[in-house]
């Protein structure tokens, strides 16, 4: 049985968390949130994602899935730890990295053996390299004391725990290739396509996706703006569009726009 443990119970930390421990490994959870992880332990969601409830009540009770506000209660027993703390916008829209450099500075302070490090939270390229940095300048060794995978996360609200256990890819990016190879391991029950790249590569791979998605939708909303000027209807172009196999349907619903936790950062990111 694999010992994990997630940092940041959010959205995607309390999926991943939950996924892992019904895939049969040793879970973990950990946020410096105190009021959220006592909700848990009493039983109470503090989100809405279909069947996540029954699935972590059935982890719980089966000893396999913790909650926990301590980092030295967390880390010391794990072999795989999964940081999935917030990286909301910051004041110039960029993504803010202070959570992940809290999360990597208590990682550094408690870790007692080897660990592989996963950063699922999506970073701008090169938080990979700040985090093993940050562990480095603690006095830990690459290789030797951890080592840092990328493991971007593409779940969507309101169908997370079917896209965690049916994703159509899982990306690992990383300096050491076996540890990307030991993070693979944990997923080949989900019997995905599995990609691994180099550190920088798999960051890459996240913010290019969103970019791209993002970019689809607001070209069909400018197609919109178009078809109404022109008296054209925008939902059989869209669809007639779709039809075509290099282009496909998804993403191509006119609307408000786009917003939510990735897309902004990625398309801030590419402006800059
Ligand atoms: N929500 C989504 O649909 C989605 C999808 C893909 C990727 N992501 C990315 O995943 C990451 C997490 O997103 P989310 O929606 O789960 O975030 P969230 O804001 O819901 O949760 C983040 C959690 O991290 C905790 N936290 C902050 N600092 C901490 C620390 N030092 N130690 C322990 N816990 C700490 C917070 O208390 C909070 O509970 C973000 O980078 C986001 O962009 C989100």
């Amino acid at each position: 049985m694999r010992k994990i443990c997630v940092i940041g119970v959010g959205y995607v930390g309390l999926v991943t968390g939950t996924c892992f421990a019904d895939l049969g490994n040793q879970v973990v959870c950990l946020d410096i949130a105190e009021d959220k992880i006592e909700k848990l332990k009493r039983g109470e969601m503090p989100i809405y994602e279909p069947g996540l409830e029954e699935l972590v009540a059935r982890n719980v009770t089966a000893q396999r899935l913790h909650f926990t506000t301590k980092y030295q209660e967390a880390v010391p027993n794990a072999d795989f730890i999964f940081i999935a703390v917030g990286t909301p916008s910051g004041v110039d829209g960029e993504a803010d990295l202070k959570y992940v450099r809290m999360a990597a500075e208590s990682i550094a302070e408690t870790l007692t053996h080897y660990a592989i490090i996963i950063d699922k939270s999506t970073v701008p390229v090169g938080t990979g390299d700040s985090v093993a940095e940050i562990l480095i300048e603690r006095g830990k060794k690459p290789g030797v004391d951890f080592d840092v995978v990328s493991n971007p996360e593409f779940l969507r609200e309101g169908s997370a725990v079917y896209d965690f256990m049916q994703p159509d890819r899982v990306v690992l990016g990383a300096t050491n290739p076996d540890a990307a190879d030991k993070v693979a391991q944990l997923y080949l029950p989900l019997r995905c396509p599995i990609m691994i790249t180099d550190l920088r590569t798999a960051e890459m791979i996240k913010y290019a996706s969103n970019a791209f998605l993002a970019t689809r939708i607001s070209f069909i909303n400018e197609i919109a703006t178009i078809c109404e000027k022109l008296g054209a209807d925008i939902k059989e172009v869209a669809a007639g569009m779709g039809m075509d196999k290099r282009i496909g349907r998804a993403f191509l619903d006119a609307g408000v726009g786009f917003g939510g936790s990735c897309f902004p950062k990625a398309t801030r990111l590419f402006l800059s």
